[in-house]
Formats: C-alpha cells, sequence, structure tokens
C-alpha cells in the first residue's frame, strides 16, 4: 500500500487544489471524518502566539509568531502559495472576530523540504510579515526552544482543526489540547519506522489528537516552541502518535530566515 493511504497532513481540505498547485498525490479525504476531541475551549488570549493562515479570507492552516515580524508553519501549508492571497491572523481565538489581519511579503520553506515522498521532514516554513506587528496582550511572540521536552513531558497544542466526526465544520474557537512527549525508538514501533530525528512525536490517547486544520500550529513546553503540527497516521486520533517538527533541529535554518540568533 502506497504511503498515502495511512499518512496524512493535518492541513485543511477546502482551498487545496490552490494551495497544491504541484498535485501532491495525498489522499486528503482520508481521515477528514476523524477529529480532535477531548480538547478545550481557549480563553481569549491564552495562547497570544497562535495565528491562523488565510487563503482569500479561507483559514486553512496554523502557525505562531516568532518575531514581530515572522511567523512559523508547516511547509506543507504553503507549496506555490500566492502570497497575494495569503493573510495572517493574530490576536483573536475565534475565527469570526477580533484580531488584526497581517499581508505576507515572503514564504521561506525549509530547503531539505520535499514533502511526501520523504515522510514530510524538515516540513517547516517562515512567513515574513509585510509590517511589524505590535505585541499585545492577544499576540505575542514565542520563545523558540533550544533543547527538546523531555520524555513523559506535558506539551500544549492548539488550533482550529477539526472537531467533529460527521461534519466538515470547523470549530469558531481555538481549542487546545495537553498531549505527552514520546522518544523516537518508541514512535518509530507504534507510528512508522519512518519517523526520523528531525520528527518529535506526541501522543494522547484514542479520541483525542491534532486533526485537518491543525497543520503549522503550535507545540509548546514550558511556554517555549518545541514543534509545528505536522503529520499522522489516517484516522486522526487513533490511538497513535502524531509526528511535529522538532524544533531544536530548526535552529539554523530559523536563524538564517529571521537574521537574529534564537536566544538560548
Ligand atoms: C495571485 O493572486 C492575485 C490576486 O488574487 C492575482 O491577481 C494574481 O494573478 C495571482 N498570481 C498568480 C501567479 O496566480
Ligand atoms: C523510550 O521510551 C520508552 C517508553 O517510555 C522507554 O522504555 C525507552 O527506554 C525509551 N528509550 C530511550 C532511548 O530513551
Ligand atoms: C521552565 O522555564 C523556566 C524559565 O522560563 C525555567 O526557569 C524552568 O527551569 C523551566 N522548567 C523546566 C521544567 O524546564
Amino acid at each position: 500500500m502506497s504511503l498515502f493511504h495511512h499518512q496524512i497532513v493535518f492541513c485543511l481540505v477546502f482551498g487545496l487544489s490552490v494551495i497544491f498547485t504541484n498535485g501532491a498525490s495525498i489522499n486528503f479525504d482520508v481521515g477528514l471524518e476523524s477529529r480532535i476531541v477531548g480538547g478545550a475551549q481557549a480563553e481569549e488570549g491564552a495562547i497570544p502566539y497562535q495565528v491562523s493562515l488565510r487563503l482569500n479570507g479561507w483559514p486553512f492552516c496554523g502557525g505562531s509568531i516568532i518575531t514581530v515580524f515572522h511567523i512559523v508553519t508547516a511547509a506543507h501549508c504553503v507549496p506555490g502559495i500566492n502570497i497575494s492571497q495569503l493573510t495572517v491572523i493574530t490576536g483573536t481565538n475565534s475565527l469570526e472576530s477580533g484580531g488584526e489581519t497581517h499581508g505576507v511579503v515572503e514564504v521561506t520553506s525549509h530547503e531539505s523540504y520535499v514533502g511526501s515522498s520523504d515522510y514530510w521532514k524538515y516540513d517547516i516554513a517562515i512567513l515574513t510579515l509585510a509590517a511589524e506587528l505590535t505585541v499585545t496582550s492577544l499576540q505575542s511572540p514565542i520563545p523558540i526552544a533550544t533543547v527538546d521536552p523531555p520524555d513523559g513531558a506535558e506539551l500544549l497544542v492548539s488550533g482550529w482543526g477539526r472537531l467533529f466526526s460527521e461534519s466538515n465544520a470547523v470549530p469558531t474557537k481555538l481549542q487546545y489540547l495537553w498531549v505527552v512527549a514520546i522518544n523516537n525508538t518508541e514512535c518509530r514501533e507504534t507510528l512508522r519506522e519512518e519517523v526520523d530525528d528531525v520528527h518529535l512525536c506526541a501522543l494522547r490517547g484514542v479520541g483525542s489528537a491534532v486533526c485537518s486544520g491543525d497543520s503549522g500550529g503550535p507545540l509548546v513546553y514550558n511556554g517555549t516552541l518545541v514543534g509545528v503540527v505536522s503529520w499522522g497516521r489516517s484516522p486522526c486520533a487513533s490511538g497513535v502518535p502524531d509526528a511535529y517538527v522538532r524544533m531544536s533541529l530548526m535552529l539554523d535554518f530559523i536563524e538564517r530566515v529571521i537574521g537574529t540568533a534564537v536566544s538560548k
């Protein structure tokens, strides 16, 4: 069976024909009946680094503010994207109201990112905003983790990915979920052997996981960004780990794009 029957990335299905102009052969219908459950609704301002990416106004992925000029997201969210149709919403937990809309002047994907044929390794991209955002209690950067979370650490993941199994509807309000960091040895045994050093795995359990629409969003340990939502086995929330981008191995890329050192 080919890879894409097992593996999904967590991008929302609408807009994909526009986004994936390269005709990526991923079956995005797989797993879309699944959902995040066991999550909870975030209070306004509780996750001030979370952003919503929009294509012609439609939310399709998440991201995190890492500087007042830069957003980190998943590379699979933005291949071939037309940046004049891309906006970033900051400073609101609601998909419908509030917040600020920012234009994007540059999208930089990791040079080693290939996609499904390379098991989604280096699935990271940085968006450069058209104008500096103002830091407030509702929108602020999160520090990048320079070290990995310990095995068993409780990590916070958040997003506007799918909530309901029988509906394509996305939640209006930002959802969050605590997941547990597991090491790659254990992850390879339960997820796939293709789990690489550049992946960081986390798991809650059956019925609680990230799903379509959460891609690019933040995985946080002790107030630092340790991961970016990337991929998992279909259907979502089936009780196997999900794979995130391991931020501690992306520091060179991030420093090159943002032009300053990631504070240690
Ligand atoms: C990008 O989007 C803009 C606005 O929708 C459009 O005018 C332009 O033709 C698009 N460019 C490409 C290369 O598709
Ligand atoms: C990985 O985690 C498992 C389960 O907690 C543990 O038994 C194993 O020793 C760990 N392996 C490494 C290399 O840390
Ligand atoms: C969490 O971060 C704080 C600094 O913000 C640090 O002092 C503390 O040691 C960290 N805790 C753990 C468990 O890493």
